[in-house]
């Protein structure tokens, strides 16, 4: 039974390429049930074909709850069994999480559990970090909080700034992506009581992406 990812956006997408092309190469057994946005403009909807596309201007709804609820049933009637957060910029409250627990995954471009929110490449660079990077982990409420499941890292280089690190990590994310969709679509991944479960086992470290594209257990502190 093909895995259904069900994908949310905010901008231009690159993350949901990744996937479409994964899909495409046959590097990943799933499909893209949709693709929701809180902007209509959103450059990434346009990645897909209209039927899969599904957008609200959430300013058009009286609270974060209602333009959640929205999204939920749009969602819900995708049947999705992954919902996979690329770019999205809005912060899921705790009704819409606990509706679809234990199904949503983020990626966020930083080593969590540092540098969650925004501006994680500037402050990693102001902290002056050797390494940077991207995680993938389940949603909870509490934003850039839940389970890490993987992550990939990168070195910081002389003279970086927080675009180039931005340019150089974006894609090692698309590769941690694919691979963490690849274990969540093959039925591998589960969350349960807040931690990580992997073929059954829990996962105490995240799992690391090294050049060779392979998740292993993390073989770093
Ligand atoms: C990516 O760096 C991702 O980590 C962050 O949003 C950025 C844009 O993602 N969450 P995309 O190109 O829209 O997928």
């Amino acid at each position: 039974m093909t895995s259904r990812i069900a994908v949310l956006v905010s901008g231009r997408g690159s993350n949901l390429q990744a996937l479409l092309d994964a899909i495409a190469g046959g590097r990943l057994d799933a499909e893209i049930v949709g693709v929701f946005s809180d902007r209509p403009d959103a450059a990434a909807l346009q990645r897909v074909a209209e039927p899969q596309r599904w957008s609200a201007d959430a300013r058009g709804f009286p609270d974060r709850n209602a333009f959640d609820a929205a999204l939920g049933d749009a969602l819900a009637a995708c049947a999705p069994d992954w919902i996979f957060c690329a770019g999205y910029m809005r912060i899921l409250g705790e009704a819409f999480v606990r509706r679809f627990e234990g199904r949503v995954l983020n990626v966020h471009p930083s080593l969590l559990p540092r540098y969650k929110g925004l501006h994680t490449h500037a402050r990693a660079l102001r902290a002056g970090d050797a390494e940077h990077g991207a995680s993938v982990h389940f949603v909870v409420p509490e934003l850039d909080s839940g389970a890490v499941i993987a992550q990939v890292r990168i070195p910081v280089l002389p003279g970086d700034t927080a675009d180039t690190l931005a340019e150089r990590l974006l894609p090692q994310e698309h590769r941690l992506v694919t691979e963490v969709m690849a274990l969540a679509a093959s039925g591998r991944l589960a969350e349960r009581d807040g931690q990580v479960q992997l073929d059954g086992q829990t996962l105490f470290k995240p799992l690391l992406l090294d050049s060779t594209g392979v998740l292993d257990p993390g073989s770093r502190g």
